[in-house]
């Protein structure tokens, strides 16, 4: 059997270039790659409900934002199923089911849910939706058998509870879902991009995120305010590249090439850094000013940026058409996850239109009961 890809966001803001190395640029090569069955990716706009239920406007407005950002960073919904997560309602049935699966100490214990509930501030007012939203992430997995899921660090508590909701399910009610494994971000520096401002994580809410969508002038302007070194006062200090975000970029974005084209004197034809090693070790040792390689990660990223915000700026042009790749992925992935659940409603045996043996037992019983009392009134 054929690999199938499930993968998904919150649809809470535009992207950013943390998602375009955490998990984007990887979804597209699996993608290139031909070699899944089925590759779905899901905006999962109920499970930003389970934190924004005073702001349901913000995740509607957001689900434009998310599409437009996939599609122009090459999601090709030939290839993609693409699909809304509140369009496919058989998902909060198998979520129902799953529910009796799992405890509350169990929920409790999810790191990652640990850590947004003290990051939100819910103190004791966690709603209850939110501290399940781990059990409705397991039936998005499963509803469409997804084996494989490629997702960031943060996401593994909910890969580990939905593959211990699937081994209960299956040793309860005989084997019907699928287990699916997580798959992290090849390169290692990529698995986290830290802000412009140094801090360990974009975030949105932190103000250092360089948005897919900003313009040059905005991504020039971001870059040229980085966050590096604080110690590398003078162009002669020594400074530091492994806490420096402007070499972790570089790390993550550049390439040979690009010193060949960006380090190449236009007298001499001589270049003067063939790669990052040997610009790291110059910035190391002294000598080399922040301006100059942050100007060489601003070309970097333009290269990077340029085709996508003019494939975004096209399809910004036509907004119904983008809904109707989501609405016409949603139809589809919806027939997948209505037939799970009538598997799973038949392994759990809620399944009263197919039984028909229940149906003809009941008959017969009842026509007993009927005979003998008729025999007994008699
Ligand atoms: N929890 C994921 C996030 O916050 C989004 C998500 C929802 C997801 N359903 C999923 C990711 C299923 C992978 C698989 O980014």
């Amino acid at each position: 059997m054929k690999d199938i890809v499930l993968t998904g966001d919150r649809p809470t803001g535009k992207l950013h270039l943390g998602h375009l190395v955490g998990s984007i640029s990887q979804r597209v090569e699996l993608q290139n790659s031909n070699k899944y069955e089925q590759i779905y990716i899901e905006i999962a706009d109920a499970q930003a409900t389970t934190d924004n239920s005073g702001n349901i406007q913000k995740v509607k407005e957001n689900v434009i934002e998310v599409a437009l950002d996939y599609l122009s960073c090459g999601i090709d919904p030939k290839k993609c199923t693409l699909f809304l997560q509140s369009e496919v309602p058989e998902l909060s049935d198998l979520t129902f089911y799953y529910m009796n699966l799992v405890t509350l100490a169990r929920l409790e214990r999810n790191p990652t849910v640990k850590q947004e509930i003290k990051l939100r501030e819910f103190n004791n007012r966690i709603p209850v939706g939110f501290l399940t939203y781990p059990i409705s992430q397991a039936a998005d997995i499963t509803a469409f058998n997804a084996n494989i899921v490629p997702v960031g660090e943060d996401q593994l508590p909910m890969i580990e509870q939905t593959r211990e909701i699937v081994r209960t399910f299956n040793r309860l009610y005989g084997e019907t879902l699928v287990e699916p494994e997580a798959v992290l971000p090849k390169n290692k520096s990529c698995l986290r991009l830290p802000g412009t401002d140094g801090q360990a994580k974009m975030s949105k809410s932190l103000g250092n995120c360089i948005y897919l969508s900003d313009s040059a002038a905005e991504v020039k302007r971001k870059v040229m305010s980085m966050y590096t070194d604080p110690n590398h006062l003078k162009v002669e200090d020594p400074g530091n590249t492994k806490d420096n975000p402007v070499f972790i970029y570089l790390d993550a974005f550049s390439k040979d090439e690009h010193f060949q084209k960006y380090f190449k004197n236009e007298q001499t034809g001589e270049i003067e850094y063939n790669n990052l090693d040997e610009l790291k070790a110059h910035y190391e040792r002294g000598g080399l000013g922040d301006m100059k390689v942050k100007k060489f990660l601003n070309y970097v990223l333009e290269e990077l940026l340029q085709p996508i915000r003019k494939r975004r700026r096209e399809l910004e042009k036509n907004i119904p058409k983008v809904y109707q790749i989501l609405f016409d992925g949603s139809n589809k992935a919806r027939a997948v996850a209505e037939e799970t659940l009538k598997n799973v409603k038949k392994a759990i045996g809620l399944d009263y239109r197919e039984d028909k043996g229940l149906i003809n037992k009941q008959v017969e019983m009842y026509r007993l009961k009927h005979e003998q009392e008729t025999k007994e009134a008699n």
